[in-house]
């Protein structure tokens, strides 16, 4: 593994992703003392620009240590150069060579901080100019990977004949995060729950994802894709094939992967009758999708989507998981929600049911809604809960994000939290024939999102979308 003397080096090195995400994890892990001794990184970007305006962007966004700040930079350096063109990978060859001095073994971590547009040839250009022939090389990527089936497939293809699918760490946050990391243990470690997660006893999962602000000043990106693109189809997709697969023989990256690839298979395109489509409107201050400037004025790409999954596997034949995500809503939050089905009634009426939520965001916890008896001299049900929330419980746990856990597993060679080839494949299997309706290159126009208000739930058909599929609401969300 890379334990000892590696050079990082971040491609995109003066872009947004690198700026809020990959120097601030890298520097997480410098400061708790787990980057591999002697470790340097490079930035590498088009952008000219010299070591002292470099480092400004670079601790940009990190907060800590000024000492260890200090010491970050001095393990840092820049070179600029263009992305398709061999001269440029030549001198950062140059470059890595002198900061690896005299060194028997030399070990390369790339981290592809980029647009889709250059991950071809940037790929390429290193691979043949700064590939290492007497270590390890790793290449990290990160979504969009393609568009579609096709395009996605076009591009794994192209960049296999580079770099092999063991040197290559497919980055998805989400597998980085604790509580997606926890639903592993939970189900296969408590048989209660592997025992009632399956259609005797589950009536419907929901995986929701919201977040309060539109795509401010990411609405050039954000319209080409669409909110499936950005954050269902990845995203939320691992978290749903973590949940719902079996389990796996062991705890290593295979194993896991074949799991995940297996639930993901039984899974057919989702179908047009099975979608809820939204874009957000102004609301008091706060401005509508159409009114971001980087939007074309006619866009119906969809901000908010809900769409319903089938799993037709023996455990969750017939059991409704219904994904929703949208920009621009009334709140921040990312968790998992299954609910369970009635109680019998009888000697009750009317008793709510169980649910099981796992919050993978904001403020981890897991809670099971049951129902009790009230203390007291009468028989009467009530609602509570069984609650644990980390700040709770785990009082001095250092949650890592997600970004530094995941580049410290690149760092150990452990695949486990990567996105293996197949996966990709089948997961754009599941999308594509809805985002290309959604697109307009299917049979008929294009379907018009639901229009919803800046900061409220999301299209008003919400409720209705979700009970129609059992969704049974009690209480507050
Ligand atoms: C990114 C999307 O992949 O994930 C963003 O492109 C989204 O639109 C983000 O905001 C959410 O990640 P997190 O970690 O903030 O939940």
């Amino acid at each position: 593994s890379l334990t000892d003397e590696t050079v990082v080096v971040v491609l995109g090195a003066s872009g947004d992703l690198a700026k809020k995400k990959t120097f601030p994890a890298l520097f997480a892990l410098f400061a708790q003392g787990l980057l591999p001794k002697d470790t340097h990184i490079v930035g590498y970007a088009r952008t000219k620009m010299d070591e002292e305006e470099f480092h400004k962007r670079e601790t940009q966004y990190i907060k800590g240590d000024e000492e260890k700040i200090k010491q970050f930079k001095e393990i840092s350096t820049y070179i600029s150069g263009q992305y398709d063109e061999d001269s440029g990978f030549q001198e950062l060859l140059k470059h890595v060579e002198k900061l690896e001095g005299d060194r028997e073994t030399r070990n390369r971590l790339f981290y592809m901080a980029l647009p889709p547009s250059v991950f071809t040839p940037v790929a390429r250009g290193l691979k043949k100019n700064v590939y290492s022939k007497k270590g390890i090389n790793r290449i990290i990527i990160e979504k969009p990977f393609g568009k579609d089936l096709e395009s996605c497939r076009e591009m794994m293809t192209e960049l296999k004949a580079e770099w092999a699918e063991n040197e290559t760490y497919r980055i998805d946050h989400y597998l980085g995060k604790e509580m997606v990391k926890n639903m592993l243990v939970m189900r296969f470690g408590n048989v209660f729950f592997d025992a009632s997660f399956n259609k005797n006893f589950v009536s419907n999962v929901q995986i929701t994802f919201k977040e309060p602000f539109g795509t401010e000043g990411r609405g050039g990106y954000f319209d080409e894709f669409g909110i499936i693109r950005d954050v269902c189809q990845n995203h939320l997709m691992q978290t749903l094939s973590v949940l719902a697969m079996e389990r796996p023989v062991s705890f290593s990256a295979e194993d896991i992967r074949d799991e995940k690839v297996k639930v993901l298979r039984c899974i057919p395109p989702i179908a047009k009758e099975d979608v809820l489509l939204g874009q957000y409107v102004a609301e008091g201050d706060k401005p509508g999708y159409l009114d971001d400037d980087t939007v074309p004025k006619d866009s119906v790409c969809p901000t908010f989507a809900a769409m319903t999954l089938w799993v037709n596997n023996p455990r969750w034949e017939g059991v409704p998981f219904i994904m929703k995500a949208g920009k621009a809503l009334n709140e921040s939050k990312v968790e998992v929600r299954v609910q369970f089905k009635d109680a019998t009634q009888g000697i009750f009426t009317d008793i709510p049911r169980n649910e099981l939520v796992m919050r993978i965001q904001p403020s981890e916890a897991v809670y099971l809604k049951m129902n009790s008896k009230l203390p007291g001299f009468a028989t009467r049900a009530v609602p509570t809960e069984l609650d644990l929330t980390y700040k709770k419980r785990f009082t001095d746990a250092n949650i890592p994000q997600a970004y530094e856990a995941l580049i410290l597993d690149a760092f150990k060679g452990d695949h486990s939290n990567f996105v293996r080839d197949d996966e990709l494949d089948v997961a754009w299997k599941i999308f594509t024939p809805i985002l290309h309706w959604i697109d307009g290159k299917g049979d008929g126009a294009a379907p018009k999102p639901e229009p919803y208000p800046y900061g409220s739930r999301g299209p008003k058909q919400i409720d209705e979308f979700t009970s129609k599929y059992g969704y049974k609401r009690s209480g507050q969300e």
